[in-house]
């Protein structure tokens, strides 16, 4: 049944069409990434109708240059990996679409994975693909050929999974005694309602800055004062509606019931674009970043360099944009250590859109340092979306030849444990 150990990913569950040739879970032969920013920057956000549309258009070149790219035909392959939730239901069933039909036209397995997984596995293929340098560290031959995941023996880890869809910790432990590799979640805690990377897109939205926000927020932060503004995040505390049941008007409760879920260990971003909306008038910031947006929306053009928006933003705006940050920042921090603390896990991945910030990984990275925990990302390209790790996820499934149902659908609220 295995061959070459080739699998190919496809990623569409929100705004990037990706693929990527990975062999046995280790080693990327391509990782193609074809983004939808432009076609969404002018509306502050991804619409969903529009995501689709643009899947459908770059779903086959993607594919194809992943195949060149890695110099490998269809033929080559040992299965086919996609996306099957938590994402946009139109967007993830263009990949499934297409991914269940290339499997079928070449009698290939298909395999399912889940999106919250393929992040994690982003930072898992980074540790393999050194792991298997290492095992191959001075051998004449083929030094993938003989890669054997089986002998890599990955520690259990606390994973934020913090990106513009999710911010979810989980404890991710590779299942004892399974010699495929199979990794085992358990939700430890979640936001209940937006996620940390939708606050960073809306706050930058509102200051009439680029989309995705994210990066402009992280590009510009350095340049104001952080403790200017005093953010603060309340502890949350479970209010009693929500006893028992996931409160299904938020997207992140649809993904996974917080009714078991230690409070400490609860995230909330909605509040803090509120808090920011408040200062921006308070302050009389909201003329300038009005001025910001009508421009934005006159020309379809937000600033393109970090030069251009600097010259935009006056200094309250830098402090503004500081405190956010070092807040949201913070408060990441904060329940990711204490869940950390609470069960006794020694090292922690931090993976997702977010784990690309600057601020974040310096000061999580000096925490860990100062806690004695080993704290791992993903490259900045492999922390956003990508195909990568979703045909790194699905090794172990093809090694357990467990196979997606030709009734294969997308579940938007899919979710992970
Ligand atoms: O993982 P991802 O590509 O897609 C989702 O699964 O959501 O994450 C995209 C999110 C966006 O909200 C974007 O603003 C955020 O990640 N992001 C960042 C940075 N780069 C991307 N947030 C903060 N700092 C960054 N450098
Ligand atoms: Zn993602």
């Amino acid at each position: 049944m295995l061959g070459s150990g080739l699998i190919l990913g496809i990623e569409t569950s929100c705004d990037e069409t990706a693929a990527a040739i990975v062999e046995r879970g280790a080693r990327t032969l391509s990782s193609v990434v074809a983004s939808q920013i432009a076609t969404h920057a002018r509306y502050g956000g991804v619409v969903p109708e529009l995501a689709s549309r643009e899947h459908l258009r770059a779903i086959v070149p993607v594919v194809r240059a992943a195949l060149a790219e890695a110099s490998v035909t269809l033929a080559d392959l040992d299965a086919i990996a996609v996306t099957s939730g938590p994402g946009l239901a139109g967007a993830l069933l263009v990949g499934i679409t297409y991914a269940k039909a290339l499997a079928f036209a070449n009698n290939l397995p298909l395999i399912a994975v889940n999106h919250l997984e393929g992040h994690i596995h982003a930072v898992l293929l980074q540790e393999r693909e050194s792991a298997a340098h290492a095992q191959n560290e001075g051998a004449p031959g083929p030094v993938f050929g003989t890669w054997d995941s089986t002998q890599f023996s990955p520690s259990s880890a606390l994973a934020l999974v913090v990106s513009g869809g999710h911010t979810h910790l989980f404890l991710a432990q590779p299942a004892s005694g399974d010699p495929n590799g199979t990794w085992t979640y358990t939700l430890i805690g979640r936001t209940v309602d937006d996620a940390a990377g939708e606050a960073f897109d809306k706050v930058a939205k509102l200051l009439g800055l680029g989309y995705p926000g994210g990066p402009w927020i992280d590009a510009l932060a350095p340049y104001g004062n952080p403790h200017a503004v005093p953010f603060a995040f309340a502890q949350f505390k479970p209010k009693a509606h929500l006893a028992g049941k996931a409160p299904a008007r938020t997207k992140a409760a649809k993904t996974a019931p917080i009714a078991r879920l230690d409070p400490h260990f609860l995230f909330s971003f909605s509040g803090i674009k509120t808090a920011v909306l408040r200062y921006v008038e308070l302050q009389g910031l909201r003329a300038e970043a009005k001025a910001r947006v009508s421009r934005v929306l006159a020309n379809f053009r937000p600033p393109q360099t970090r030069e251009e928006a600097l010259a935009l933003c006056p200094q309250p705006t830098l402090d503004l944009i500081a405190s956010f940050q070092h807040a949201v920042v913070g408060d990441l921090m904060k329940k990711t250590f204490a869940a950390a603390e609470s069960l006794g896990a020694k090292r922690i991945l931090v993976t997702g859109g977010v784990a690309a910030n600057h601020e974040l990984r310096a000061r999580i990275k000096s925490e860990a340092e100062q806690r004695g925990l080993r704290i791992a990302f993903p490259t900045l390209a492999l922390s956003t979306d990508n195909a990568a790790m979703i045909a790194a996820a699905a090794w172990p499934r093809l090694l357990a030849q467990d196979f997606a149902p030709p009734e294969l659908t997308a579940d938007p609220s899919l979710a992970l444990s």
